[in-house]
């Protein structure tokens, strides 16, 4: 991944857990934390490919930050509080916390399955609820910030996206309800909703990577995003350069939800 993150100088020395951080967005705000010099735990499903994506950006840490990776699955509570436990442990602090993970399916309306619909929430909105839950104590005193990852799909209608926008619209009216609960302890919850980011969940709906010329004409900014473009947009909500934004959801789409 190359890619020269945004400088938000208040971030060094701070911790910051990151969920699904194995590949694509995730991989990004890994990357993105620790060239601002921030220790990161590392969390996803996928416990050899975190391991490796940790180990990869190794050399990319400023500062003296760290990464550690751990193999954790975002719908079980406790596997969120084993890794603010051991952000805990490790850095003696915990600063921000970013729910990242996610899963991406399409099918009707008339067909999703039971299955699919509850995977869909337990890991959007169960896992983004279990992530503050745990986060929250962790931070103490201090207080902190926390990132949802949304998506665009929690405003616009596309068919065969049911279940997924519906999880990912529970995303965002939850962060509303987390800000103004978490707010008189000094902790600020925010969203990002990306809209077509490159990663390996885009590319699975194509087959391809990137997106037909048609679907990229109709953004206003011409081209499908980074997944440092989203990660940069995090840092902002995670520094002090946000301290008065909370509940908030910031869209990050090229534009591409006023067509
Ligand atoms: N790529 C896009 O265009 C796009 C657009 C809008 C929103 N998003 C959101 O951004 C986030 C990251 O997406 P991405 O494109 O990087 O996806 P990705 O598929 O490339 O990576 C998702 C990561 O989450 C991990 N994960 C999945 N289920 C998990 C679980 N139960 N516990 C722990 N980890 C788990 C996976 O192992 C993987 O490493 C997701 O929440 C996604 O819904 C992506």
């Amino acid at each position: 991944m190359t890619y020269e993150p945004a400088a938000f100088a208040d971030l060094k020395g701070r911790t910051v857990a990151v969920t699904g951080a194995a590949r694509g967005i995730g991989e990004a705000h890994v990357l993105a934390l620790v060239r601002n010099g921030v220790n990161v735990l590392a969390g996803d499903l996928d416990e050899s490919a975190v391991g490796a994506t940790a180990e990869r950006l190794g050399e990319q840490c400023r500062h003296g930050a760290t990464i550690v990776p751990m193999s954790m699955d975002v719908t079980r509570a406790k596997d969120h509080h084993a890794l603010a436990e051991r952000a805990f442990q490790r850095f003696g602090t915990l600063d921000g916390w970013i729910n990242n993970a996610g899963v991406y399916g399409l099918n009707g309306v008339l067909e999703t399955s039971g299955a699919e619909f509850t995977r869909m929430h337990e890991v959007h909105v169960l896992g983004a609820s279990f992530g503050v839950q745990a986060a929250v104590p962790a931070m103490g005193a201090s207080g902190g910030a926390i990132v949802n990852v949304a998506s665009i799909a929690a405003y616009v209608v596309r068919a065969r996206s049911g279940a997924y926008s519906a999880s990912k619209a529970a995303v965002e009216h939850l962060t509303k309800f987390q800000a103004v609960e978490l707010g008189p302890r000094g902790i600020r919850v925010n969203a990002v909703a990306p809209g077509m980011i490159d990663t390996g969940m885009l590319s699975s709906l194509t087959g391809e990577p990137g997106m037909p010329q048609s679907a990229v004409e109709a953004v206003p900014l011409r081209r499908i995003g980074t997944p440092g473009e989203v990660s940069d947009t995090v840092l902002f909500l995670l520094s002090d350069a946000s301290r008065f934004v909370t509940g908030h959801t910031l869209v990050v789409d090229g534009g591409g939800r006023h067509r």
